[in-house]
Order: structure tokens, then C-alpha cells, then sequence
């Protein structure tokens, strides 16, 4: 099983970000999207999550299951969300309406929270942690839910070495189980724990990408 987009384009407004664009991301394995600076690395992850809609082109099939770790999550500091209270928002979407959040989501929310080192800040409010304490948490709301494909945008950012080894591991788990796994990263060690690289090529800066060819946003497989 894999994913094939084929043929994407899109731009917000005027800006192309991509243009016919094709890319393959396998089922269990863990693909790395490189590029520089505004090369479009959250855009296709947006794209394959369904949070925006393509122009043109699709991803096929259609992740029904998509996880997505944003890159920037900053907007849940508003809310007085507890660490357990965001990583038990990972599993909502997969709760049938008339399933109510039973003993067994609760056990798998809070071994998620163990697993990434987070028990002793379970009650603490989100907008009280550090950048790599709420990283973790935001990993393990992830991580939590049941999907077919997970999608991580700079998911070491803010990250030290344990936190880094912990979330290898869960990474290569949901790769081991037959997940597709896609991360967009500019981190050495992520690149090389990645078995496949989508390099969305050259650092385009806004002002050069409204102007360059459609092409300079072809990929290379690495
Ligand atoms: N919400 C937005 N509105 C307008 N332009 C955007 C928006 N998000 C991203 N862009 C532009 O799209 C391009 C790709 O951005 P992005 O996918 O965030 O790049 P990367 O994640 O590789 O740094 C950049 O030129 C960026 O300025
Ligand atoms: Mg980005």
C-alpha cells in the first residue's frame, strides 16, 4: 500500500506552491520531507491531512485516518486544556458518536502519556510547560490516534535527546505496524532515520516563488 499524489497543484492566492507536482509515500515506512524555507514542506502535509483543499491533482486513496502534528499549535494555549486533556483530544475523532470515552481510551491516553515522560504533568495546563514538555504532549496526542497516516511537521523542534530517542521509537512503531509515516524536517538525525526523502528542493523565499518557474517545485527522490 502506498499513497501516490499525483499531479498536485496549488498556491495560497497567488503564490504557486505546486505545480503538478507527484510524490509516492509508502505504507511502513517512515518518509522524510526536506526543503528549504517556504519549499512547501507544512503545505503538502495540509494537503495530505485535508486541512486545505488541492487546485488541481489528488492523494490517492484519500487518507481516511490522517494524524497531523502541526507545526505551529500555539493557538491551544488559549484554551485551560490540561496534558491529558490534549492528548485525549487525539482519540475523539475515532469515537462513534454513540461510544462514549470509555475506560479503554482513558488507559491507552494515559499510557501515551507515560511514554512520552509526561505522567508527572499530566494535570498541568498546556500553556504552563516548556517548548519540549508540550512537544511531547503534543506527540503523544498523535501518536494516540488510530490512523493510517501520520504527518509531522518539525516534530524534533524544541526536542532534547530523550525526547528525540522516544519519539524515533513511536515513529518506527507505527512504520513496523504498516503505517505510512511523513515528516517534513530540516534535522540531521531525522533525515537519517528516515528510510525515503521527498526534497522539495531550493530555498524559495516568497517574493522568488510568486515568480519562479512552475518546475522549481518538481521533487527529487533522494
Ligand atoms: N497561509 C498562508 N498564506 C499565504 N501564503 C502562505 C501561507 N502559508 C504558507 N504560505 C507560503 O507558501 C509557501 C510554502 O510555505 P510552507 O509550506 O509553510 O513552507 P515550509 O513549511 O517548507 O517552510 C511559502 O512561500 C509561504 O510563504
Ligand atoms: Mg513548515
Amino acid at each position: 500500500m502506498e499513497y501516490a499524489v499525483r499531479g498536485l497543484g496549488f498556491g495560497h492566492g497567488r503564490t504557486p506552491v505546486f505545480d503538478d507536482f507527484d510524490a509516492t509515500i509508502p505504507a511502513g515506512a517512515v518518509t522524510a520531507v526536506i526543503g528549504g524555507n517556504g519549499s512547501g514542506k507544512s503545505t503538502l502535509l495540509n494537503l495530505c491531512a485535508g486541512v486545505i483543499r488541492a487546485d488541481a491533482g489528488a492523494i490517492s486513496p484519500v487518507p481516511s485516518r490522517p494524524a497531523l502534528l502541526a507545526q505551529r499549535t500555539e493557538h491551544i494555549d488559549g484554551l485551560p486544556l490540561t496534558v491529558r486533556d490534549c492528548v485525549r483530544i487525539g482519540m475523539y475523532g475515532q469515537l462513534p458518536p454513540w461510544r462514549p470515552f470509555g475506560a479503554a481510551n482513558r488507559r491507552a491516553a494515559d499510557e501515551m502519556i507515560e511514554r512520552v515522560g509526561m505522567a508527572k504533568y499530566r494535570d498541568a495546563r498546556m500553556r504552563d510547560l516548556s517548548g519540549g514538555q508540550r512537544q511531547r504532549t503534543m506527540i503523544a496526542q498523535t501518536m494516540v490516534q488510530p490512523a493510517d497516516l501520520y504527518l509531522l511537521d518539525e516534530p524534533s523542534a524544541a526536542l532534547d535527546t530523550a525526547g528525540r530517542q522516544l519519539l524515533f521509537a513511536l515513529l518506527r512503531e507505527k512504520a513496523d505496524a504498516g503505517k505510512a509515516v511523513l515528516m517534513a524536517t530540516h534535522d540531521g538525525d531525522e533525515i537519517a532515520f528516515a528510510d525515503q526523502v521527498i526534497n522539495l528542493g531550493r530555498i524559495a523565499i516568497r517574493a522568488e516563488a510568486s515568480t519562479r518557474a512552475p518546475r522549481d517545485a518538481e521533487p527529487s527522490i533522494v
